[in-house]
């Protein structure tokens, strides 16, 4: 295929609309191989179009899009052994789990990518086993994903990632609707992956998580562009650039006859309290 030495991801001067609806404009980002990547935005900055791009679901209008050396295009994607060679090492775990699954057992759900590998039947059971004990789902097995809690969905979606084992991890919003167990199982999976040299892409408004996941942050403003990039210590410390990407927002509060403003993590972060 390409090259050894080309990075996972080449991502040049991308814009992306849905029809009149702007999505990513003017998008740059370069991903080495084996680096851990958390893309920051508030609701609506592009992040989700991002990984779809990246996966090869959509392609951008202007621009291009190089994954391992070979341009993403709809026609690369159309010869099978592309698509193939690019779908064993490269997945995407949606931040909706309604448009991932389809299958109807979660069961059928998580062996399906190692399935589709032509996998041993017995490297199937092993890995797809594997899976959905990491992240507590043994006992749904038998049951129909799209019966299932939102929670319960999202750990089907990751699991049935987690059984394809790629070397290149597209995770959007992947703890949002987890409970504290399995957000915490997952992180330490992630930890894993990264002694593993996977390459790992995040995105996430979750800022408690960046930098557990990430050795980079990349920043996505409200105008859909990239605002800022550093390590996740320097971008979480610039109060100023988390403000203006609608990241962190102000709460002014009276205390007596003193008000003061507060710095509050947005949004899962609420950890502030008032007594009286
Ligand atoms: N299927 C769609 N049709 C039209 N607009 C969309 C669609 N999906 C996303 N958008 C719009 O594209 C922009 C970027 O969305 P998205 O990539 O989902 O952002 P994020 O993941 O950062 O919340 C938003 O303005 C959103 O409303
Ligand atoms: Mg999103």
């Amino acid at each position: 295929m390409s090259p050894n030495n080309s990075p996972t991801f080449e991502i040049n001067k991308i814009t992306f609309s849905y029809n009149n609806q702007i999505a990513l404009k003017d998008v740059s980002l370069t991903v080495p191989q084996g680096e851990r990547i958390a893309i920051l935005g508030a609701n609506g900055s592009g992040k989700s179009t991002l990984l779809k791009i990246l996966d090869g679901l959509y392609f951008p209008q202007q621009g291009q899009v190089c994954a391992f050396g070979n341009e993403l295009t709809e026609q690369f994607l159309q010869d099978e052994t592309q698509a193939f060679n690019f779908r064993r090492r490269v997945g995407l775990v949606f931040q909706d789990p309604d448009v991932q699954l389809f299958s109807p057992t979660v069961w059928d759900e998580v062996t399906f990518a190692p399935l589709h590998l032509g996998l041993p039947r017995a490297e199937v059971i092993d890995r797809s086993e594997w899976a959905m004990d990491l992240l507590g789902i043994t006992k749904l097995r038998d049951r129909a994903p799209h019966r299932l809690s939102g929670g319960e969905k999202k750990k089907v979606a990751l699991a049935s990632v987690l059984s394809l084992r790629p070397d290149v991890w597209l995770l959007d919003e992947p703890t949002a609707a987890l409970d504290p167990r399995s957000q915490s199982r997952l992180l330490d999976f992630i930890g894993e992956l990264r002694k593993e040299g996977k390459t790992i892409i995040t995105a996430t408004h979750d800022l408690d998580i960046v930098e557990e996941i990430a050795d980079r942050v990349v920043m996505f403003c409200e105008e859909h562009e990239i605002s800022g990039e550093g390590r996740p210590h320097d971008v979480l410390s610039d109060y100023a650039r988390l403000v203006e990407c609608n990241l962190i927002h102000e709460h002014r509060h009276k205390h007596d006859a003193t008000e003061h403003v507060h710095h509050h993590l947005h949004p899962s972060s609420h950890e502030h309290r008032h007594e009286g």
